[in-house]
């Protein structure tokens, strides 16, 4: 079976000031796939998510979403479709500092889903157990360690249960076994469907990754998974 696009730069450059950032960069993602992104602090990966995200204006070429092209789409669209579609993972994780765990979940739920109230207390109880995070959740996000803030970071993502996810650096603070299980959510979304693309310099994405692509330059370059990473 053809997997089916849903989101797809075509020669996309962008540049800030002087600094050639993206230079007609090509790249479709796929339902089902997992597409990770490396290269050198600066290149332009964060950048490269944000355009994908629709936050990011570019300077030329075209976005397309199942093959319409959107890139004259207007600031309220843009937003509409990222509510409906996208979830992010961010580095610095975006969460509410002085409100506990389970309040998070909360008002992230209610602020980027519709689901209702029920659904909101179901999903959370369960996706707690999952991550095995249920004695934390009454704990306010400004005292938990680093690494199990980035883990409700990935759950939230979880939670919110779009078709893409944006994932930059999303285990940089977390020990190997967290990071197992969590490259198994990522397989099980994958089985579902989603897609996601994972900036990250870590090589342990490797094995799951559809496609690896090297941005150096403002040039965006597909891995030879046969050869030298
Ligand atoms: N709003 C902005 N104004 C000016 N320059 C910017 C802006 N955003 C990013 N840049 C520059 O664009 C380049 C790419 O930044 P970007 O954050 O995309 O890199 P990155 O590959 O994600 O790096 P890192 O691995 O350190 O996160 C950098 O040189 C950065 O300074
Ligand atoms: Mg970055």
């Amino acid at each position: 079976m053809m997997k089916e696009t849903i989101i797809r730069l075509n020669k996309v450059s962008k540049k800030y000031h002087d600094k050639v950032v993206l230079s007609n960069v090509d790249l479709a993602l796929k339902h089902g796939e997992l597409i990770l992104i490396k290269g050198d602090s600066g290149e332009g990966k964060s950048t490269l998510l944000n355009i994908l995200a629709l936050l990011e204006p570019i300077d030329s070429g075209d976005i397309y979403w199942q093959e319409k092209n959107i890139s004259q789409l207007d600031i309220k669209g843009k937003k509409r479709l990222r509510k409906v579609n996208m979830s992010f993972i961010f580095q610095d994780y975006n969460l509410f500092e002085d409100l506990t765990l389970e309040e998070n979940l909360k008002v992230f739920l209610r602020l980027s889903t519709n689901k209702k109230e029920d659904e909101i207390e179901a999903d959370i109880h369960t996706y707690l157990k999952k991550f095995k995070m249920e004695d934390r959740k009454s704990i306010f996000i400004k005292l938990l360690s680093g690494g199990e803030r980035q883990r409700i970071a990935i759950m939230r993502a979880f939670l919110a249960n779009k078709s893409i996810i944006f994932a930059d650096e999303p285990t940089a603070n977390i020990d190997e076994e967290n990071k197992k299980m969590i490259v198994n959510y990522f397989k099980e979304w994958k089985r579902e469907g989603k897609v996601i693309l994972l900036v990250s310099h870590d090589d342990f994405y490797d094995d799951i990754a559809d496609d690896i692509y090297r941005l150096h330059k403002g040039n965006l370059s597909k891995v030879n998974r046969g050869g030298v990473k």
